[in-house]
């Protein structure tokens, strides 16, 4: 067994990662679980470490635009613009895979998914090694994704080999991802990187896909995600918080102000000024607090459906999902 550790050493974090070992590596987004993504036994040891579906593919994370050409093929010109805007940063492309990216990392996929951080410390690692990470959000499958090496470790710490603490994640929410469908410029999973910002790189309306359970290979496709152990609701009318019931045990997930009635500990705010890339940077870490507490249930409010509001509605919605019936 392994000793578990978390440090900021890169030299630690790439040895293991040339030795096929798995890492936790901070990001401006979410902490990733990493592996070398051409590296079979490697990836396999994230599926399982996770207990995520080998259906599910992985995200691969390299270090510039050149890296990533290594890897991809037949860019369409409106991604690679986006590509030259918003690399480094939350946003990930589905482009035409080479043969060199293993089947299992796209789970079967002829398209891989293409991220390239902007974290210094993970940019810096990257540089260290001649290969691209895979590396899904390092939280297990379904659960909450962690934005703090703190969170890695709890949850996965007895698996991994080594944590790479780079601070908790500014961006807060997983990368957007991003692809072309049937010639038209389409939004796969809601994130980091608002729509809008998207349509006015490329110039052109972006499809939002929504959820469908029947397309097992469409990003962040599970109803329910990103989900609790505590029984989780996510409110999305001002009305329905007169319909709760309210005792010592109710916790809630507000945007800008307490909830009258709830308990002032029980209770988190995301932004108090409203800003929603704070409430992006909190909604994570919040969650979990709330969920260690002892609450019983949690109740979440709607933010606006605007830029960042729509991804963190997103996530509260899938977090409630496995409530629904
Ligand atoms: O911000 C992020 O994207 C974080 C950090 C660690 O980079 N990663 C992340 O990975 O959120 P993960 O595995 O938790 O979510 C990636 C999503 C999954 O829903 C997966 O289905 C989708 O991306 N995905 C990955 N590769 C794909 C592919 N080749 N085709 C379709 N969907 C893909
Ligand atoms: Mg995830």
């Amino acid at each position: 067994m392994l000793q578990i550790l978390i440090g900021k050493d890169l030299h630690i974090a790439a040895n293991l990662l040339q030795k096929g070992f798995v890492v936790g590596i901070p990001t401006e987004t979410v902490y990733g679980l990493a592996a070398n993504a051409l590296n079979e036994d490697a990836v396999v040891s994230v599926f399982e470490i996770k207990k995520r579906p080998f259906f599910d593919p992985l995200i691969i994370h390299v270090d510039s635009w050149t890296s990533a050409l290594l890897y991809v093929k037949n860019v369409p010109e409106v991604l690679e613009k986006l590509a030259f805007e918003c690399m480094p940063g939350p946003l990930t492309l589905l482009l035409e895979k080479k043969e060199i990216i293993p089947d299992l990392v796209t789970s079967g996929s002829d398209k891989v998914a293409i991220r390239l951080p902007s974290h210094s410390m993970t940019k810096e690692l990257l540089g260290l090694l001649d290969f691209p990470l895979a590396a899904p959000s390092a939280n297990p499958f379904g659960y909450i994704s962690p934005t703090t090496a703190k969170h890695v470790e709890d949850q996965l710490g007895k698996e991994v080999s080594y944590i790479l603490d780079g601070g908790p994640s500014q961006v807060g929410l997983e990368s957007t991802i991003v692809g072309m469908e049937n010639g038209q410029l389409t939004i796969y999973r809601k994130g980091g990187l608002e729509a809008e910002t998207i349509e006015k790189i490329a110039g052109q309306k972006v499809f939002v896909k929504e959820h469908s359970s029947s397309q097992p290979l469409a990003p962040g496709m599970l109803t329910s995600h990103y989900a609790p152990k505590t029984t989780f609701e996510f409110l999305e009318h001002a009305d329905d918080w007169k319909q709760i019931n309210i005792s010592d045990h109710t916790a809630c997930l507000r945007f800008t102000d307490y909830y009258p009635g709830i308990n002032q500990k029980n209770q988190k705010i995301l932004s108090a000024s409203g800003d929603l890339h704070e409430a992006a940077r909190h909604v994570f870490s919040y969650m979990r607090e709330l969920d260690d507490s002892d609450a019983e249930i949690i109740y979440a409010e709607k933010l606006p459906d605007t830029g960042l509001g729509l991804a963190i509605n997103d996530r509260l919605k899938r977090a409630a999902a496995k409530n629904e019936k």
